[in-house]
């Protein structure tokens, strides 16, 4: 997804605008450009990598400390220099990069084309630089004016960084639906789409709200809302750490995310468990609050849906009220009928998510109460939902979610127990017994790293030219196949599907063959005799079976080959099996030689619908 990054202060700005951009690669892009304002606004855009932009600058003498920068990820109009941005309005007054799309665009166009303006690229951004550029020219009443008429008139998700010729020495943000974040620092003002872009250079940042706009000067920002009037922000200190977006010696984003997993959970699980007691008071969710919900709606995309299905097998077992999990995508458009003492909850690691943030408003305007389960501290879900529970993880770089998506289920155990200890459905015994068990899963996610990597990294280059592999399981095992189905086909391209195990024989088990991979989980005791005759079924149809057990439960005579985890309680399992789940995954794709990082066509953080 496109990423922009802005600098105005002492320092050459096309230096810090090309180290911002090569930051925010992880993000998927397909070409690049900066706009530097030195005397004139100098424009340099390239199609694919950024070394070709770096190609292109490599002899110019770019002095100016003030510019904005982009990486594009094509929407309207394919990858091209011509529609790679910054674009400027048609008489060069206004030089703009924009993340987003803006919805009526079309009717944008005829609107301008009516005012004799003229349109050189396929892009919803050049309208929307030269409707800005309109209303600069039709009030005269100066950026701010300008800027603000257009987010009244234009209809979408964006996020913009705006030079304006008349202006030099300033850069101009506005934001609606897509992120940004604005920071500071003795040298100068950074704006980014991304924390990680500006990490290096300060951790004090503002957030810029929805329908906002700032000006960046050389050492200071002044916010404005839609009246044009100032507001004031206050600098927030971001806790990430910088060599959280470095890759310190890995050769891969994914594989330094995974075995991270160990640390984030402990930390998710030690900021709100204090003395034995799990303590949400920091983000005023009382017990009391927690024992008035009858029903549960869980609303997420992709991993984050997943985290949902697991959390709605513990939630209901634990606390006996009914849960749902939906898509976002599904949930923002059905007119759902929600239960007026109920309790949405949105999980998402960006907390950016379009249809999860729209999930969310559609709660919010049926009046009930919404937590979102987040990862990025101050992102647009993070802001609108009612209560926050922030998970650990730290940035997540790689496309693929490993390190989020393990330290989401760590907040979801937690929310299921909570509520079940708040209604009276768990006693003292048991609450304290889950707890004592959940603090030994980070050492058991290490054992499984130290222990099992090696054998996966075999097995997987046996593996590698498949074309199709399937994940099956029941209960907690089905949903966590979920998980591992889709971590294998969006970065190694194999079609792969996930089945509740007792479902392969209402069709799907006609596509077994000679040697399919099929990878079995089985945990749930309770369950198990059943799983593993449906895994009978397929080994004696040809399928491999790949079982992933833990080492109480006898998968011998079923299992082609076996991946042997610690015990845990029915409950955490998922928080085990996911380890093996992603390393087969990475194995896989880095045995074909794939770019696990940045699996082709995905972005990271889905701003758009
Ligand atoms: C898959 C993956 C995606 C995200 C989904 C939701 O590895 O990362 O499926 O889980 O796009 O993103 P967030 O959690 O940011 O709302």
């Amino acid at each position: 997804m496109c990423g922009i990054v802005g600098y105005n202060g002492k320092n050459k700005a096309v230096d810090i605008l090309m180290d911002g951009l090569s930051k925010l690669e992880y993000r998927g892009y397909d070409s690049a450009g900066i706009a530097i304002f030195d005397k004139d606004i100098e424009i340099y855009k390239a199609k694919g990598k950024l070394v070709n932009l770096s190609e292109k600058l490599k002899d110019k003498d770019l002095n100016g400390t003030c510019g904005i920068g982009h990486t594009r990820w094509a929407t309207h109009g394919e990858p091209s220099e011509n529609n790679a941005h910054p674009h400027i309005s048609n008489d060069g007054n206004v030089t703009l990069v924009h993340n987003g799309i803006i919805e009526n665009y079309q009717e944008l166009i005829l609107k301008l084309e009516n005012h004799k303006y003229k349109f050189y690229s396929e892009t919803d951004t050049e309208v929307l630089t030269n409707i800005i550029d309109y209303y600069y020219k039709k009030y005269k009443l100066g950026p701010i004016d300008a800027i603000n008429r257009t987010m009244v008139r234009v209809r979408g998700s964006y996020a913009i960084a705006v030079m304006f010729k008349e202006y030099p020495g300033e850069i101009w943000v506005a934001r609606k639906d897509s992120p940004m974040i604005i920071g500071q620092n003795k040298d100068g003002v950074y704006v980014a789409s991304d924390v990680p872009a500006i990490l290096k250079y300060t951790k004090n940042v503002y957030y810029i709200g929805n329908m906002e706009a700032a000006c960046l000067k050389k050492d200071k920002v002044i916010f404005y809302d839609l009246n044009g009037d100032v507001i004031q922000k206050e600098l927030k200190r971001i806790k990430w750490d910088v060599s959280a977006a470095e890759k310190e010696g890995y050769e891969h984003f994914m594989i330094k995310e995974i075995n991270e997993q160990p640390e984030v959970i402990k930390r998710t699980i030690n900021s709100y468990v204090l003395d034995n007691k799990i303590d949400f008071s920091k983000c005023g969710l009382t017990r009391d609050k927690l024992k008035s919900y009858k029903q549960i709606y869980i609303v997420a995309c992709g991993s984050a849906y997943h985290v949902g299905v697991c959390a709605q097998y513990v939630l209901e077992d634990l606390t006996r009220i009914p849960v749902r999990v939906e898509m976002a995508s599904e949930f923002r458009y059905r007119k759902p009928i929600l239960n007026k003492n109920g309790l949405v909850i949105i999980i998402s690691q960006s907390g950016e998510t379009a249809d999860s943030l729209a999930a969310l408003r559609e709660a919010k305007n049926q009046g009930i109460d919404t937590l979102g389960i987040i990862n990025v501290v101050g992102s647009s879900i993070a802001r609108e939902a009612d209560y926050v529970l922030y998970t650990l993880a730290g940035p997540e770089i790689s496309v693929a979610t490993t390190k989020a998506f393990s330290t989401q289920l760590i907040v979801s155990y937690l929310l299921a127990i909570e509520i079940a200890s708040a209604k009276r459905k768990i006693n003292k015994k048991v609450y304290n017994n889950l707890l004592k068990e959940m603090v030994l899963l980070p050492d058991k996610v290490q054992y499984i790293l130290d222990n099992l990597t090696k054998d996966i990294q075999r097995i997987a280059s046996k593996f590698s030219h498949i074309k199709d592999a399937f994940y099956i399981g029941r209960g907690l095992d089905y949903a966590i196949s979920l998980e591992g189905s889709l971590k294998l086909k969006e970065v190694s391209y194999i079609h792969s599907e996930a089945y509740a195990a007792g479902e392969l024989k209402h069709g799907t088990i006609s596509l077994i063959e000679d040697n399919t991979l099929v990878v079995g989980i089985v945990t749930q005791n309770n369950i198990y005799e059943k799983s593993i005759s449906n895994f009978v079924e397929v080994k004696s149809r040809g399928g491999y079976m790949l079982i992933i057990a833990p080492e109480d439960l006898n998968i011998n005579k079923v299992s082609n080959h076996s991946l042997i985890i610690p015990n845990t309680i029915n409950y955490f399992y998922p928080s085990l099996t996911v380890i093996p789940l992603q390393l087969i995954s990475y194995y896989i794709t880095v045995s074909k030689g794939l770019d696990v990082d940045k699996p082709r066509n995905l972005a990271k953080s889905v701003t758009v619908e």
